[in-house]
């Protein structure tokens, strides 16, 4: 039986994942602070802010586990939309905080555990690239988390390692991004207008083209930084991305 580890399975695309991983046969471990309510699901409650509870908590979960198909860093947080001159360090700090060092915690422990693991990918976002008025901490954190895919790629020499932009999503975060001040942050007014089209899917939609691009993922090189626009919708992606349709962090 195939095995993953999907972090931030309470909501969203995680959840999503979860749900199809699971309905396909899979073996699903998960964490997150509320339960993903999913029959089957091996969970446990974690608050990745408190990174130090993040190793002792994956011992538990994953205790006996010598092989992972698949892990899926997920879980993230989305700050305020604010400028950067108007974010407070402390929560620059906490967005970087769950959306990085959590992530770099559970990389370590996975690279010291022993396991046999295929492939990591590390939930990343357009706005690692974009740099668009407003998304401050949450677009330092993603640019960051790319590097730490590139990073990590050279150290775990069995693993094909991602950092993948997912693509605009209907979720909570989408329903918190859509509440900002668009006048201010014009690329809220864009989302907006995205939302109920083909354009932004709802998480089970953007669960499954995740999954269909999973092997494509493997053919870039370990540590690249994709944005799934790019491999399932060409036109879409060099539009959203103008002069950044080849941003530096995209191939190695
Ligand atoms: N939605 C989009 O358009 C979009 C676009 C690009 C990238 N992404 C990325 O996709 C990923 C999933 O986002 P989503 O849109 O599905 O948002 P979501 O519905 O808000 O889901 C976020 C998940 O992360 C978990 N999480 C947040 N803080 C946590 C903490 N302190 N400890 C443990 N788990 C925590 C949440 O669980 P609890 O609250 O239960 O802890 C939840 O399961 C994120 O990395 C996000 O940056 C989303």
């Amino acid at each position: 039986m195939k095995q993953a580890l999907i972090t931030g399975t309470s909501s969203g695309l995680g959840q999503a994942l979860a749900a199809q991983l699971l309905t396909s046969g899979w073996r699903v471990f998960g964490c997150s602070r509320r339960s993903a309510g999913l029959d089957g699901l091996q969970e446990r409650a974690a608050d990745l802010a408190r990174l130090g509870s993040i190793a002792p908590m994956l011992d538990d979960l994953l205790d006996g586990v010598d092989r992972l198909e698949l892990v899926v860093l997920n879980a993230g947080i989305l700050g305020e939309i604010r400028d950067m001159s108007d974010t407070p360090l402390d929560a620059a700090r906490q967005v970087m905080d769950i959306n990085v060092w959590a992530n770099k915690v559970i990389m370590d422990w996975l690279h010291g555990a022993g396991i046999t693991i295929r492939q990591i990918v590390m939930i990343s976002s357009g706005a690692s690239v974009l740099g668009n008025r407003g998304w401050s901490g949450y677009a330092l954190s993603k640019a960051t988390l790319n590097m730490l895919a590139r990073l990590y790629s050279h150290e775990f020499a069995t693993t094909h390692i991602s950092a993948l932009a997912p693509g605009i999503i209907d979720t909570a975060m989408m329903h918190t991004l859509c509440e900002a001040d668009g006048a201010m942050f014009p690329a809220v007014e864009r989302l907006r207008q995205a939302r109920g089209t083909q354009a932004m899917p709802d998480a089970a939609g953007a669960a499954q083209r995740v999954i269909e691009v999973l092997s494509l993922l493997r053919e870039r090189p370990s540590g690249s930084f994709v944005d799934l626009r790019e491999i399932l919708d060409p036109a879409g992606y060099a539009a959203l991305y103008g002069s950044a349709a080849s941003p530096p962090l995209s191939t190695r």
